[in-house]
């Protein structure tokens, strides 16, 4: 199981850390190491009382200073599904998902203890938007990894935030509660494909950040990639032409060429936050 372990790093990184005994629960760690992102399903559909579960220990992941602000949303109702659904006509994925969740950070409830006890929140800065979305975000992942352990697939799809206010809208949430991601899920249909990461010696840091060689590394990594997972598309060619080389590094400086969600600052203020 450790070899299993080290070829899953080894196909997501080109190296795996030289460990020589496997720890306990390698097998969990294999699994993870392998994930994908899963995008076509099944119609089976997925039973409500095993999501809540999976909803109840995605909410069990650790909160910034115990004040739980990631809220899920379940959308079952089909009018509202498809509501959200037309608003994502690049994600067609969606439409097959039995499951429709929508993670959304929260720090509603927190100014609500203040106003109950008529006292002023003297936090009204970016930090309070921050806490919650990341406390959203870490909810999102521990759903994903634990639907991932019963077998479920699952795609986060950020792309409901092109249209925050519509979503917001729809999902009638309150001033201080905003969308962060959704997460389409069923059971897989395709086991996924592996997508190769950046290499370990670029996203981890020792005692101090370093880019030392950052340019040559990520050339490596287009390398590495291309080769066993190549762009199938070239984005934009109309104004950057066809590259004979296209690699992570200049699909997403293509991706980015363009603003994308200029205005969602715009919304968070509507949504009553300070972003200062
Ligand atoms: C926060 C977040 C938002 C994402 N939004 C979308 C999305 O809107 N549409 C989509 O198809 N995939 C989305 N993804 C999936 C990523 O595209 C996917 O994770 C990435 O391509 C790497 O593939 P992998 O997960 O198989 O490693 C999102 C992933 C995350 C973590």
């Amino acid at each position: 199981m450790l070899e299993k372990l080290k070829d899953a790093l080894r196909a997501r990184f080109g190296t795996a850390p030289d460990l020589d005994d496997a720890p306990r629960n390698v097998d969990v760690l294999a699994e993870m190491a392998n994930r994908r992102v899963i995008r076509r399903y099944t119609d089976q559909p997925v039973d409500p009382a095993l999501l809540d579960t999976l909803c109840a220990v995605a909410l069990s992941a650790p909160s910034k200073s115990d004040l739980q602000q990631g809220d899920i949303v379940i959308v079952s109702d089909k009018g509202q599904r498809e509501k959200l659904e037309a608003l994502l006509p690049d994600n067609p994925w969606v439409k097959a998902a039995p499951v429709f969740l929508v993670f959304c950070g929260n720090n509603r409830r927190h100014r609500l203890l203040f106003d109950w006890r008529k006292r002023p929140f003297v936090n009204d800065y970016l930090d309070p938007f921050f806490n919650a979305a990341v406390d959203a975000g870490i909810v999102l992942a521990t759903f994903i990894a634990a639907a991932d352990r019963v077998g479920l697939g699952t795609c986060p799809i950020s792309a409901i935030r092109n249209h925050a206010q519509q979503v917001s809208d729809i999902l009638s949430l309150p001033d201080h509660v905003f969308p962060v991601a959704a997460l389409g899920a069923g059971w897989p249909s395709f086991p996924g494909v592996m997508s190769p990461r950046l290499g370990l010696d670029v996203s981890i840091h020792r005692d101090r950040y370093d880019e030392t060689g950052l340019e040559e590394k990520i050339a490596a990594y287009d390398k590495r990639r291309e080769a066993v997972q190549p762009y199938r598309t070239q984005r934009y060619t109309d104004r950057f032409g066809a590259s004979p080389e296209y690699g992570w590094s200049e699909d997403k400086a293509r991706q980015y060429s363009v603003p994308e969600r200029a205005d969602f600052g715009a919304f968070v203020r509507r949504k009553g936050f300070k972003l200062d």
